[in-house]
């Protein structure tokens, strides 16, 4: 079994869906648990704070070590304090995963810039405002740590009408891969995931499915255990199903000296993937190794 006993884990949006799952198989396994959420409605309006210290009590009930925080991430201030109760609690902080999230969809034409502020505050700068304390305190402990910021297929993809949403977890792709690349050399480990579960906030996009959440929390967890080496990565983890998610660069055209026109006659092969070679030899696949361990 793999376990977490003496290890510290945050997790954000912990009171519901995937956190939730995250909280109670993390304690059960051991961990103690800081369970940060403000119990808002799908949407991030009518905080309920309670909802987080429901889950501690689950958890407490069934032998586990939890404690409940009830801040917002949506503040540099909140992530700090969100960090620092954990911290003040246990002393150290091995794995952060930040899984708060609301919903506003909108097409771009419609967009009202008040949701979007309310979707990139809690998914995009809340990952900021909780992965820098963190990677703060990991960077002080020999042992490092473990960071998972939430991506989605809208991120990588893109869904009609979450122009804001999609925005926010492909940036948080950018960031989770930012910190593998500088948290190399501190044993600080970063990775995206890419969730796909039946929770309050995908139930209006696919209304029949039946997609536990004790799914995705059974990847993370063996994503975060200290004997997994995976950093700079994404993986989509669901439905039945887990794997890796990449960048494919295609062979290219060689571009030196070349006009917009033949750069047009050449259109095929610029929007061409499938390739690991690049058109005059140059593969970008060792300089991205390069980079991740450089650091
Ligand atoms: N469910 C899916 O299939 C799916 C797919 C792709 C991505 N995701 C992502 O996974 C994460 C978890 O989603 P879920 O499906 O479990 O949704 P959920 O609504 O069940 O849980 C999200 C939690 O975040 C909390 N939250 C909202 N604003 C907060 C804030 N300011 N501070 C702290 N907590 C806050 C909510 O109160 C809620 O408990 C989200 O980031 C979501 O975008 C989910």
């Amino acid at each position: 079994m793999l376990r977490f006993d003496g290890e510290v884990v945050v997790i954000t949006g912990g009171a519901n869906g995937l956190g939730r799952s995250y909280a109670l198989e993390f304690a059960r396994r051991g961990a103690a648990v800081l369970v940060n959420d403000v119990g808002s409605a799908h949407q991030g309006l009518a905080a309920e704070p309670a909802a987080a210290q429901r889950v501690v009590e689950e958890i407490v009930a069934a032998g586990g070590i939890a404690a409940a925080n009830d801040v917002s991430v949506t503040s540099a201030h909140g992530g700090e304090e969100i960090i620092a109760d954990a911290l003040d609690r246990w002393g150290r902080l091995d794995v952060l995963i930040h899984s708060a999230g609301v919903m506003r969809d909108r097409t771009l034409a419609k967009l009202e810039f008040t949701d979007l502020d309310a979707v990139l505050d809690v998914h995009l700068k809340g990952g900021f405002h909780v992965a820098q304390p963190a990677f703060r305190a990991m960077m002080t402990q020999p042992s490092g740590g473990r960071i998972v910021m939430t991506s989605s297929t809208s991120g990588f993809f893109g869904v009609f009408g979450q122009a804001a949403y999609a925005a926010a977890k492909g940036a948080l792709a950018g960031l989770s891969r930012v910190m593998a690349l500088e948290g190399a050399r501190h044993s600080i480990r970063s990775n995206a995931i890419v969730p796909v579960a039946t929770t309050r906030l995908s139930r209006g996009a696919d209304p029949g499915a039946s997609r536990p959440p004790e799914d995705v929390a059974q990847f993370v967890v063996a994503l975060c255990h200290r004997s997994c080496a995976a950093t700079g990565m994404n993986f989509a983890a669901g439905g039945g199903w887990a794997g890796r998610m990449g960048v494919e660069v295609g062979p290219g055209f060689a571009l030196p000296g070349g006009t917009a026109e033949d750069i047009t006659a050449n259109w095929d092969l610029v929007q061409r993937l499938g390739f690991e070679e690049m058109a005059d030899g140059f593969s970008i696949g060792p300089y991205i190794d390069e980079r991740l361990h450089e650091g």
